[in-house]
C-alpha cells in the first residue's frame, strides 16, 4: 500500500473475536481508513480474530504469556517486538491483557483502546450486564487514549445505541459492536492516520485544539 498518510503505519493487538480489528480491515479497504495495517500481535493461539487478519494478509505474530516467565517479560518482548514494526499508532482492540505501566508509558500518546460503555461508566468486565441491570436507557462503547488508569485514559469518541427493552447481554453486546465499536474506531484511527489527533499532557487534541470534552456520536436508526 502506498505511504498516503504521515502517521499511518498501524499494529493492532487482538485475544478474540476480532470484529473491531475486521472493521478496520473493512474500512482501509472502503478508503475510510488511510493507514497501514502493518502488523497484529495476538497473546493466543486460537484467536478468532488471526484468521480475519490472514485472509487481509496482514502478518501476524503470537506473542504468549506462557512463553514467558513473568509478566515484566512478557510486556518487554511484546513491546520489542511492537517497536520493530515502527508503528505510528497502536491500536488494542479487545486485547485481553492489562498491561504494564512501563509498556503504557513506552508508547504513551500513540497507544489507543476501546471500551464496550459509555465511559466514565463501567469500566472493566461485563459491561452490557451490568447496564441491563441498572436500566441505563443508553449504551455503547468510548475509544480512549491508554493510560495506567484501567478503561480510564483519555477519552476521544464514543457512540451509544438505545437499550431496548426485550435486550439481553448478548443482543445488546451485537449491537454496540455492530453499531457502534465498528465505526467508531476506524474513525479516530482516521484522524490519528491523518496527524489529526494527539495527547498532551493527558488532554486530546483534535486539529490542534483541545477537546473540552469528550466527542459523542448518537446511532439512533439501529436495527
Ligand atoms: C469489544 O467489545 C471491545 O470493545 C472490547 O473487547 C471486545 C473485543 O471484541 N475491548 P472483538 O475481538 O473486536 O470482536
Amino acid at each position: 500500500m502506498p505511504d498516503r498518510g504521515i502517521a499511518n503505519r498501524l499494529v493492532v493487538l487482538i485475544s478474540g473475536n476480532g470484529r473491531n480489528l475486521q472493521g478496520m480491515i473493512d474500512a482501509v479497504a472502503a478508503g475510510r481508513l488511510s493507514a497501514e495495517l502493518v502488523h497484529v500481535f495476538c497473546d493466543r493461539q486460537n484467536a478468532a480474530g488471526l484468521t480475519r487478519a490472514w485472509r487481509a494478509g496482514i502478518p501476524t505474530t503470537i506473542v504468549s504469556r506462557r512463553d514467558h516467565e513473568s509478566r515484566a517479560a512478557f510486556d518487554r518482548a511484546l513491546a520489542r517486538r511492537i517497536v520493530a514494526e515502527r508503528p505510528d499508532w497502536i491500536a488494542l482492540a479487545g486485547f485481553m491483557r492489562i498491561l504494564s505501566s512501563e509498556f503504557v508509558q513506552q508508547f504513551a500518546g500513540k497507544l489507543l483502546n476501546i471500551h464496550p460503555s459509555l465511559l466514565p461508566k463501567y469500566k472493566g468486565l461485563d459491561t452490557h450486564s451490568r447496564v441491563l441491570k441498572s436500566g441505563d436507557p443508553r449504551h455503547g462503547a468510548t475509544v480512549h487514549f491508554v493510560s495506567d488508569d484501567l478503561d480510564g485514559g483519555p477519552p476521544v469518541l464514543s457512540g451509544s445505541v438505545a437499550v431496548r427493552e426485550d435486550d439481553d447481554a448478548a443482543t445488546l453486546s451485537d449491537r454496540v459492536m455492530r453499531r457502534v465499536e465498528v465505526h467508531i474506531y476506524p474513525r479516530v484511527l482516521e484522524w490519528a492516520a491523518q496527524g489529526r489527533l494527539a495527547l498532551r499532557d493527558q488532554s486530546v487534541f483534535l486539529d490542534g485544539e483541545p477537546l473540552a470534552s469528550p466527542l459523542h456520536e448518537s446511532f439512533d436508526d439501529d436495527q
